[in-house]
């Protein structure tokens, strides 16, 4: 029997803008996830994959940035496209002229943007009125970009997704939490979220992922019992106890001290070695080589606080394997967005 030739399907992907995790289906997640490792592949062998030739991308930073930026840049060029980074003092967003203005101008221009920053209705403002795709490089709620390569490492690691256990711990309510107890909950992860009460995420994100933890068999654990939220993880994850845009570290150093990621917490796991990695979205305070580092030490009395140098450098730690998954991750995300690519199949629920 043949197939009866029904025309080129349309990407279901193509002109979207990746907001936030649930700018996504579950099956889109998988989709992303398994695309940014098939862009890794074809990097790694020098195989051309010039999906965005001759387009424009303008990436927006409010706040600081390694890796997104990096990532950003590098995968827009490898893909075929010009970056042209935009930070916050050198354009008027904000300060002379609105979301709404900027948005219209920059969509004029570029074929796609990348917004860093703090407010959720920012990012969101710009997908609505510049007409073309928009990413979210982190705002104070959500960090999609991380999501995505954070899922690949996983995957990576594992070679599956579905039924391992992914445990956020430390402050619980902040972007990169929400990202990972949604997007981890869409694709059957369990996730267990192990912060003090006042850290726990908010009811709005815990609803989302109830949602999407019923269709997929996900089962969620929030919890300040640190040896009960410890128990059974695969990936024990954590991230600094003050984001960016925050600034009450006595507050948050008296609440994490417990929460600190030391080898006594990663044993807590009772999971074999084999199956067992860490993870941190970075940058990470481990040390006191930074001036943060150096003033927490002298004000505190710690040297170390999310966590421990030696877990960070241990044979649990697949953080830099992590940090280079952004660039593909993200390459992916741009690809399916802006790339006019050939995608049969995907689920729409
Ligand atoms: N993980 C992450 O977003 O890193 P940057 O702040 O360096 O971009
Ligand atoms: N939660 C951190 C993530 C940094 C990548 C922050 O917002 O500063």
């Amino acid at each position: 029997m043949t197939n009866k030739f029904i025309g080129i399907p349309k990407n279901i992907f193509q002109g979207r803008s990746i907001l936030a995790e649930t700018s996504m289906t579950p099956a889109e997640i998988e989709y992303l996830v398994d695309f940014g490792l098939h862009l890794k592949y074809l990097q790694k062998n020098n195989i051309s994959h010039h999906y965005l030739e001759g387009k424009n991308i303008a990436l927006l930073f409010e706040k600081a940035s390694t890796r997104t930026r990096s990532s950003f840049v590098t995968a827009a060029v490898e893909l075929g496209a010009h970056p042209d980074y935009l930070g916050k003092d050198d354009i008027h967003l904000g300060k002379k002229e609105s979301v709404e203005d900027t948005a219209k101008i920059l969509g004029s221009m570029f074929d796609g943007i990348e917004f860093r920053g703090f407010k959720q209705s920012t990012v969101e403002g710009l997908a609505k009125y510049s007409g073309v795709p928009v990413w979210n490089g982190l705002t104070d709620e959500w960090h999609p970009t991380q999501t995505i390569p954070d899922l690949m490492t996983i995957k990576e690691n594992f070679g599956y997704l579905k039924g391992l256990t992914l445990t956020f711990v430390g402050d619980g309510h902040n972007n990169v939490a929400n990202s990972l107890l949604v997007g981890g909950a869409m694709v059957g992860m369990n996730v267990h979220i192990v912060s003090p009460k006042q850290l726990f995420p908010s009811e709005k994100h815990v609803e989302i992922a109830k949602k999407f933890a019923k269709n997929s068999g996900s089962q969620l654990l929030i919890t300040d019992e640190i040896d009960e939220g410890m128990k059974g993880s695969n990936a024990v994850y954590t991230d600094v106890w003050v984001s960016m845009g925050e600034s009450d570290w006595e507050e948050r150093v008296k609440l994490l001290k417990p929460y600190q990621v030391n080898m006594k917490l990663m044993k807590k796991t009772k999971t074999p070695a084999d199956k067992l990695i860490f993870m941190h979205c970075l940058p990470a305070f481990h040390d006191t080589n930074t001036d943060y580092g150096k003033e927490i030490a002298k004000k505190y009395g710690i040297t170390e606080m999310e966590v421990t140098d030696e877990v960070f450098r241990s044979k649990y730690s697949r953080v830099f394997e992590e940090g280079e998954n952004r660039k593909h991750g993200i390459k992916a995300i741009m690809a399916a967005t802006l790339g006019n690519l050939f995608i049969p199949t995907i689920s729409e629920n």
